[in-house]
């Protein structure tokens, strides 16, 4: 106990494990993979998907694991305590703000997809989106009820029914959020991972029989749709290209939800006997389960035979969900049916990832500020209902979802990535963190991992990173030499810039701000030997690893 707090902790292993899974399993496995993987040439993208998986993914993960547990057994449970631990400088606290910023502001923008899919699986169940076989019935369906046309429109009277699914998806994720660590967050995971898996692949049975459903089309047949999603294409010429490696990497980050200060939050729960290599694998393994055979077999394949392949590029993160699935899925028997749990799936799927991102926060304003469950619970509630109206409210062409996942959902991943890798390879040092990862691991990491961990995956992450600021920040062209600001600077310093867009980096600086000045009160309460390991009677400046 500190404080009046009970001490959380995790009430089994499978528990923690369907934790971290569900937290990884998300919108990202269903949605974002698949739009992914048929923009890139699906075959390429493979390679440099499972690269990026075993150089970074693998690795950070563990790294993760291993330092959330070390900053728990220190008496720290949020990202900006575990790193004055890691960090044994003033300066290590202010670093874990990342771990902080990045979850809260992605929750904001997350939830509100997560309302759509809510009522896209209760508009299904009702019949309401059978809109025949006009697919731009589906596009107009959706950008009224995401307000996609004008800002405010999704809050405007009359218009307002995504209103009430955001709502009722805020309310649930901070019950579930209040209820704690395993009454909340786990028991919700026992049940809703399987429930998730078990509706997957109903979906996926009926998609993998769908045969050849027009025999006017002969070629849009399941298995064509298989092969435009997993066949190599001109494997070298799209290896040349970095935008690729850059989605690559940037959709396992995004997938397995490292570097978002979730895994080191969680992992800050399990005692020093837990097996954070063999719970880190497992949780691993189970996401790209759900991302590579069901959300890489369901989605694009499924549009393939109803479309062909021109009706699903180009349709960017969310289009291929929610503006071409509902034809596909209005084309089979029972539409209702099919479409309802498909979009019922994503629904809980995306709870166990946004319940993930509200843990970090609420650690903090416990152990940090001191705050009963109730009062970081009404503080976290308020500050992000306000990011998530600012989102809905600025719904034109999705400005300011757009921008706040640009910048906190792909640059400060990679950042808060980085930095996580440097400071367990050559911080703490290699031999120590091995050392510490495989303390009562049952698994041993194969040893050449210590080489990627030390010099290959924070090579990889910065040459990704600069490739990542040269093309995407500023819009390099390789073949002119020229350099044209990509949208997310023009719509900033451009001579015509965006409100939304400056609207959205002015909120992001306002909560990082917010968050430095908490961190700086929090200082000086664990300075005072305020924090778990202090009023255990424990040493408050223990060595690093
Ligand atoms: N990892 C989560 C997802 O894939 C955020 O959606």
């Amino acid at each position: 106990m500190t404080h009046g707090h009970i001490r959380e902790a995790w009430s089994s292993r499978l528990g923690v494990i369907l934790a971290v899974a569900g937290s990884a399993v998300g919108l990202g496995n269903f949605l974002r993979f698949p739009g992914l993987a048929a923009q890139y040439g699906s075959g390429a993208f493979m390679i440099a998907y499972f690269i990026s998986l075993l150089l970074i993914g693998f690795p950070i993960c563990w790294v993760e694991w291993t330092l959330g547990r070390y900053g728990g057994q220190k008496g720290f449970h949020s990202s900006p305590g575990i790193f004055s631990v890691l960090i044994q400088h003033p300066i290590g606290k202010y670093v874990g703000v990342l771990g902080m910023i990045i979850p809260v502001v992605i929750y904001t923008y997350y939830v509100y997809v997560e309302a759509w899919c809510l009522g896209y699986a209760y508009y299904f169940f009702t019949g309401k989106l059978n809109l025949g076989s006009d697919v731009a019935a589906y596009s107009t369906f959706w950008a009224n009820f995401v307000g996609n046309n004008q800002d405010g429109l999704a809050l405007a009277k009359g218009q307002n029914q995504v209103v009430i699914f955001l709502v009722i998806v805020f309310a649930l994720n901070f019950y579930l959020i209040f209820r704690g660590l395993s009454k909340g967050i786990e028991l919700f995971c026992k049940y809703a991972m399987p429930a998730l898996v078990l509706l997957a692949l109903i979906t996926l049975v009926r998609v993998l029989t769908l045969g050849t459903p027009d025999p006017l089309k002969p070629d849009q047949s399941i298995l064509n749709g298989l092969g435009f999603m997993w066949n190599p294409g001109d494997v070298a010429k799209q290896l040349s290209n970095p935008q690729l490696w850059l989605a690559a990497a940037g959709q396992i980050f995004f997938s397995l939800s490292v570097g978002f200060g979730v895994i080191i939050t969680y992992a800050s729960y399990l005692t020093n006997r837990d097996d954070v290599v063999l719970s880190g694998l497992s949780a691993s393994s189970a996401n790209e389960f759900c991302e590579v055979a069901l959300g890489g077999l369901i989605t694009v394949p499924a549009a393939f035979v109803f479309l062909g392949a021109a009706g699903i590029l180009g349709q960017g993160t969310f289009g291929l969900g929610f503006n071409v699935l509902p034809l596909v899925f209005s084309k089979l028997p029972l539409p209702w049916f099919f479409g309802g749990i498909f979009f019922f799936l994503l629904f809980l799927a995306a709870v166990t990832s946004s319940l993930s991102m509200l843990q970090p926060g609420i650690a903090f304003l416990e152990e940090g500020l001191g705050l009963r469950r109730k009062q970081s619970v009404t503080l976290l509630g308020l500050i992000t209902a306000i990011g998530c109206l600012f989102v809905v409210y600025n719904s034109k062409d999705l400005k300011a979802l757009d921008t706040l996942d640009f910048w906190v959902g792909t640059f400060l991943l990679f950042v808060m990535a980085t930095i996580l890798i440097i400071v367990f390879g050559w911080g703490i040092g290699i031999e120590k963190g091995w050392k510490e990862a495989h303390r009562g691991s049952e698994l041993q990491i194969p040893s050449f991992f210590k080489f990627i961990i030390k010099y290959v995956s924070p090579l990889y992450l910065l040459t990704i990173f600069a490739l990542f600021i040269l093309f995407n920040v500023f819009g390099w062209n390789p073949s002119t030499g020229e350099f044209t600001p990509s949208a997310y600077i023009s719509d900033l310093v451009g001579a015509n810039p965006n409100t939304a867009a400056r609207l959205s980096v002015l909120f992001l600086i306002i909560i990082a701000s917010f968050f430095l000045i908490l961190v700086a009160t929090a200082g000086k309460r664990w300075n005072n030997g305020a924090h778990e390991s202090a009023s255990e009677g424990k040493k408050k400046k223990e060595p690093s690893i």
